[in-house]
Order: C-alpha cells, then sequence, then structure tokens
C-alpha cells in the first residue's frame, strides 16, 4: 500500500494506474477504522482495479464543542487494516493540505434542502462541511466510484444530490451497514461508550425495528410511529435528537406515491451521539 500526504504525489500515482488503464475507487474516512469501513472498501475493490482510501477529521464538519479534538484517531491500526484489506493507496492530508487557507473563507457546497432537516437540524453547518470537503476530496482524487456508508443515510443522499446537481463524472455507491451480533450499528463513535452504555445502545436498533414492524403491519399514521419511538428510546436509557420517519428516496414526509420509507433516529447515550436507520417498503 502506498501513502501519500500530498495532493501532487496523489495525483502523479492515480494517474499512472489511469494511464494503464485501471478504474479508480475511493472510500473517504474519518479513520478510527472498524468492520464497517472494511466492508466499504471491499464493495470499491469489487467495482473499481484500484482502490483509495482517505483519512482526514475534516474540522468544517465538526460545530462548536461538538468532538473534534477527541474524536479518536488510531493511525497505526488503520494502516495495517487497509493494507491488510487490499487499499492500494492510503492518502492521509494535513489540514493544511486540504484548506490552505484555514478552510472558513474557502469555497462551500451546500446541499440547503437536504442539510437542514433530521442530524442538519441538530448539528448546523455538519452537512456543508461534509459536502464540501467530499467535492474536494472529489477533486482531488477524481475517483471512477466512490463508496459510502448506508448508516450515515441523509450523508448519503447529500452526497448523491451534490454529484448530480454537480455533474460529478463519479458513481456514488451505498454499501449496507455492518452491525454488531446484538444489532448496534457499527460506529467510530461507539467507542465512548462505557461497558454499561454499550449493554444498551443496541436498544436504538431495536427500536426502529419495533417500528418497522409496526408500518409493515399496516399502521399509517407515522407522527404517531414516531412518538412511540422517542418514548421507547427515552424509556430504554437515550437522550434522542430525533426519531422520524421519511420518504426513502427523497427524505421529505412520506406521502400517497411513497413507495418505501426510512426510519431514522438520533440519540445521545453518555457522551455518544448514535444514529441508525431503517428502511422498508410500504
Ligand atoms: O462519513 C464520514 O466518515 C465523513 O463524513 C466523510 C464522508 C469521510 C467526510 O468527512
Amino acid at each position: 500500500m502506498v501513502v501519500v500526504e500530498h495532493i501532487a504525489a496523489l495525483r502523479e500515482q492515480v494517474r499512472s494506474w489511469r494511464a494503464a488503464g485501471a478504474r479508480i475507487g475511493f472510500v473517504p474516512t474519518m479513520g478510527s477504522l472498524h468492520a464497517g469501513h472494511l466492508s466499504l472498501l471491499q464493495v470499491a475493490r469489487e467495482r473499481a482495479d484500484r482502490v483509495v482510501t482517505s483519512i482526514f477529521v475534516n474540522p468544517l464538519q465538526f460545530g462548536p464543542g461538538e468532538d473534534f479534538e477527541r474524536y479518536p484517531r488510531t493511525p497505526e491500526d488503520d494502516r495495517r487494516l487497509l493494507a491488510d484489506a487490499g487499499c492500494d493507496l492510503l492518502f492521509l492530508p494535513a489540514v493544511a493540505e486540504i484548506y490552505p487557507d484555514g478552510g472558513q473563507s474557502a469555497t462551500k457546497v451546500s446541499v440547503p434542502q437536504l442539510s437542514g432537516i433530521l442530524c442538519g437540524a441538530h448539528r448546523p453547518g455538519h452537512f456543508d462541511g461534509v459536502a464540501t470537503v467530499v467535492a474536494r476530496l472529489f477533486g482531488i482524487v477524481q475517483p471512477d466510484v466512490a463508496v459510502f456508508g448506508e448508516k450515515d443515510y441523509q450523508q448519503l443522499a447529500i452526497i448523491r444530490r451534490m454529484a448530480s446537481d454537480l455533474a460529478l463524472p463519479v458513481e456514488i455507491i451505498g454499501a449496507p451497514t455492518v452491525r454488531s451480533p446484538d444489532g448496534l450499528a457499527m460506529s467510530s463513535r461507539n467507542l465512548y461508550l462505557t461497558p454499561a452504555e454499550r449493554s444498551v445502545a443496541p436498544g436504538l436498533h431495536a427500536t426502529l425495528r419495533s417500528l418497522a414492524a409496526r408500518i409493515e403491519a399496516g399502521e399509517r399514521d407515522f407522527a404517531a410511529v414516531e412518538q412511540r419511538g422517542l418514548r421507547q428510546l427515552r424509556e430504554s436509557g437515550f437522550d434522542p435528537d430525533y426519531c422520524e420517519v421519511r420518504d426513502a428516496v427523497t427524505l421529505d414526509p412520506p406521502h400517497e406515491g411513497s413507495t418505501a420509507v426510512v426510519i431514522l433516529a438520533a440519540a445521545r447515550l453518555g457522551k455518544a451521539r448514535l444514529i441508525d436507520n431503517l428502511r422498508l417498503s410500504l
């Protein structure tokens, strides 16, 4: 695995692979890698000849008082996992490489319609930070295909929309959420959980499953489903930010023509803010 810190070196390597006819896959990450990230790499390997992974904890997507400083950083483990998983190039830029002027006056990318709802309503500016860094990373790597986890359902929808609106020549692939046997979605932020909180955490997925069962049984009062979800989460020991049922494609509230919905929730447990979602056909 080639490891580079600078854009020029990355470009030179990618250019030579492309000249040899290789299709380039890309998995952007913030590191602290786990089985969920490795599954994205696997999908990228199936769809491309060479796979680039980036590790960059993007300051632009953290709000004041959020966990930028204490976000888990495990560079040695990450390198080993990526090399073992068949990553061809690891891009490890410093903040100044991505935001030469510090970022605050950089061009921003915003997908307003999708960014102010759900997690965006609770983390103002977060998705502008995500869209901006992903657009810049796409400009640097110029991948043919990029893979993102479906656990971050809203993020995936925003990146798809950005790529479509900006006519970026990259195929965006969503990869299924990887879960622990007890249902907890893999997340770097699970490291914040104490043992006691870790035993409560699967309750988030269990709540979504129980709400999905009601919808599958014919419940169409989605507001009641959401209220039940919030109640269940509080009773299990979470402090929920939201629990909402949305059209699975547009993320609007479900409407007459909706053929699939997604139940999305974010909830705090101690120092961790966990998110999860469950998509189902109507
Ligand atoms: O999902 C993440 O890890 C990040 O939001 C991403 C897509 C790497 C952008 O910083």
